[in-house]
């Protein structure tokens, strides 16, 4: 674990202010810089941030570049559970960034592999600078989802049974949550210069006990982590209920 920077907070809003510190430091360093984007509850602290940050002038988004990790199919890009309408909602409706440099896997037409494709080449063009990376109470990482192969790149992923329990919370039944998504792969992430793993609840305790534990295996994708050079994993105190003793 000798790479894995950890850094233990309070609760959400401390675990959102230390992202911010990284994030928003790395954009006033590097205006031009190239973010990874995550969707779902954990990093949308940081992007209220973010948006107060811009709002105060400390930063602009006009020459920064992103790439989200992933997208749902069989939901159009104006459903409101999309992440291409999550993100506009959370963050880039609020701030200077252009459209054009906006990037996220797009799951509309009929070629998805096609769109796997052009993604993929677009992320092999790019340089990410800096990811943001939830982790899924599985292991997950973007879609990635166990079993997933560490050389994977950009695919059409189907969901495990766990991960559309997990996000039910936003549709109105699971029925209504997509079996498929189209998700950037291990390898895509892991060639990213910098890692943020934000983490945060008790419903990621038992992620993060395995997180730590140190194991490398596709059965728990995000322990490739440990082999990334620059990976800071923050969590709050209830995430790390069960490895309390240790940090
Ligand atoms: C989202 C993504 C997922 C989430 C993970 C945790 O773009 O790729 O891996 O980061 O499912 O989700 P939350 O933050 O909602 O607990």
């Amino acid at each position: 674990m000798a790479n894995m920077k950890i850094i233990k907070v309070k609760d959400f809003e401390e675990l959102s202010m230390e992202a911010t510190k990284i994030v928003g430091g790395l954009l006033k360093e590097k205006p031009q810089a190239t973010l990874g984007l995550a969707t779902g509850i954990s990093p949308v602290g940081l992007y209220k941030n973010l948006v107060k940050m811009y709002q105060n002038k400390e930063i602009s988004f006009k020459d920064v570049k992103t790439y989200n990790l992933d997208e749902y199919c069989e939901l159009p890009k104006s459903h409101p559970e999309s992440y291409y309408s999550f993100m506009y909602r959370n963050l880039f409706s609020h701030v200077d960034i252009k459209d054009e440099n906006v990037h996220i896997p797009s799951s509309e037409g009929s070629d998805l592999q096609k769109n796997c494709d052009d993604y993929n080449n677009l992320l092999h063009k790019a340089e990410i600078d800096l990811q943001i990376l939830g982790i899924g109470g599985n292991g997950h990482i973007g879609f990635n989802e166990p079993g997933t192969p560490f050389n994977q790149e950009t695919f059409v992923v189907k969901l495990t049974d766990r991960t559309r329990n997990d996000n039910k919370v936003f549709f109105n039944s699971l029925d209504e949550v997509p079996q498929y998504a189209i998700t950037m792969g291990i390898d895509n992430i892991m060639k990213a210069k910098k890692i943020v793993m934000l983490i945060a609840g008790k419903s990621k305790a038992q992620a993060v006990k395995r997180l730590l534990s140190g194991e490398i295996t596709t059965d728990f994708p995000a322990s490739i982590l440990h082999k990334h050079p620059d990976v800071v994993v923050i969590f709050d105190e209830e995430a790390a209920e069960l490895v309390n003793d240790k940090y």
